[in-house]
């Protein structure tokens, strides 16, 4: 018997079970087909319930829940409890991600020098709504900033990413990049 192409969460009910095997199975294997399942992964959610029922939150942090996982993608559910990630980028993984419940705010960076990083755009995004980043964008997800509250987001990497392979930036503000310019003119 072959071993199952998709391991997916015992939680999640048959009907969403169909639709994950349905729509990834073509996708489970490597080479990561990371367009194709970007595509697929659109028409792919859960409930709030079943990503509840599948995970929990954690005071203060950020915690991930393996909703599905193959050779060649995770699909997570993780947990938002008063907090943002740290702005990363996602190696060589694309990532697609959609607010399951709560609001969710995404900030985009671009790389100022080294891990040095100033922000270009920042959005809302709500319950339902769907993003992409493919492996090279910069950016920071969380609870908006400035407000209490809670999230659950549903991704999909794929290639699977390990999180020690995610770079991690800092953000310069203005008068920082002004300064690093400064520094550079005087170099
Ligand atoms: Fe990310």
């Amino acid at each position: 018997m072959h071993p199952d192409p998709i391991k997916i969460h015992p939680s999640v009910k048959p009907g969403t079970r169909e639709l994950i095997l349905g729509r990834l199975t073509p996708y489970a294997a490597l080479p990561a087909k990371r367009d194709e399942v970007a595509e697929a992964f659109k028409r792919i959610t859960i409930s709030e319930a079943e990503a509840r029922a599948c995970g929990h939150f954690s005071p203060g942090e950020r915690t991930r829940f393996e909703i599905a996982k193959a050779e060649a993608f995770v699909l997570l559910a993780i947990f938002w409890d008063n907090m943002q990630s740290p702005i990363h980028d996602h190696d060589e993984s694309d990532c697609g991600f959609k607010v399951i419940a709560g609001d969710v705010e995404e900030t985009r960076f671009k790389v100022v020098e080294g891990e040095l990083v100033t922000p270009v755009a920042t959005r809302r995004l709500k319950s339902g709504e769907s993003a992409r980043s493919t492996g090279e964008s910069i950016h920071r997800l969380g609870v908006p900033r400035g407000e209490a509250g809670q999230s659950i987001t549903l991704h999909l990497y794929c290639p699977i990413l390990g999180y020690d392979a995610m770079g991690i930036y800092r953000e310069v503000d203005e008068a920082g990049m002004k300064a690093r310019s400064r520094q550079r003119d005087h170099a």
